[in-house]
């Protein structure tokens, strides 16, 4: 898929005051520094759309950026991460609500991207955060995110390791990607996936009715 544009469009505290779902929509979740920003940069081509930060857990809004808004729009959500062991109790449960009300009531949301960096063993964090995901049957594809850090043999035994893990609490293992903000790894696969489903969401949408 081209993207011809991107630009960011509203910061929001409540799922009500998202724009008006009206397009298909895909967020992006994973811990911090596990390269949200980065990622979202590299698929739509443009470096300091997103912002990164330093900070852990600062960010507490959901962030729409709108994707190709004059041809074929769609939305693109930045999410703050989940799982800050730093961050108090208190903040940390009541973002989880906040976030997860979101991905449960968003009705124009057709896939959210869960990054896991796989050079850490497989954390609880994650697996838990997937396995409420599959309870509550919102669709999800992981993407392995910093994989030039890895050569090739390392990536093999690190992803073997991480789907038998998985396969412990799945039936069969989630969809996936290998990815690299710095070599842009990942990208044709993840924006076509975005394609066909956005593709999907048009022939679902019902056709408005002809002018009289
Ligand atoms: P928060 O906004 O704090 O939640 O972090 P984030 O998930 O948005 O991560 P961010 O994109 O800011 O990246 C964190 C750090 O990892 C930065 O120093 C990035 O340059 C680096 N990074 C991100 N993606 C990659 C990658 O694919 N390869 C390499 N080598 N570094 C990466
Ligand atoms: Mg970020």
């Amino acid at each position: 898929m081209n993207i011809s544009s991107a630009e960011f469009l509203t910061s929001s505290t409540r799922v009500e005051n998202c724009p008006v779902p009206d397009k298909p929509e895909y967020a992006f979740i994973g811990r911090s520094n596990v390269g949200k920003s980065s990622l979202i940069n590299m698929l739509v081509n443009k470096k300091g759309l997103a912002k990164t930060s330093s900070t852990p857990g600062k960010t507490q809004t959901i962030n729409h950026f709108l994707i190709n808004g004059i041809t074929h729009p769609w939305y693109l959500v930045d999410l703050p991460g989940y799982g800050y062991a730093k961050s108090a109790k208190s903040a940390r449960e009541s973002w989880e609500r906040f976030v997860r009300y979101y991905l449960a009531h968003r009705e124009n949301l057709i896939c959210t991207f869960v990054l896991i960096d796989m050079r850490h063993p497989p954390q609880a964090a994650d697996l838990t955060f997937l396995e409420w995901l599959g309870k509550n049957g919102i669709p999800f594809q992981i993407v392995f995110t910093k994989c030039d850090k890895l050569s090739k043999g390392q990536i093999e035994v690190l992803f073997t390791h991480y789907q038998e893990r998985l396969l412990q609490d799945w039936e069969e293992m989630p969809g996936f990607f290998l990815s690299s903000a710095e070599t842009r790894l990942g990208r044709d696969q993840i924006l076509l996936l975005i394609d066909q489903l956005n593709r999907d969401w048009a022939g679902m949408t019902p056709l408005k009715s002809p002018a009289p």
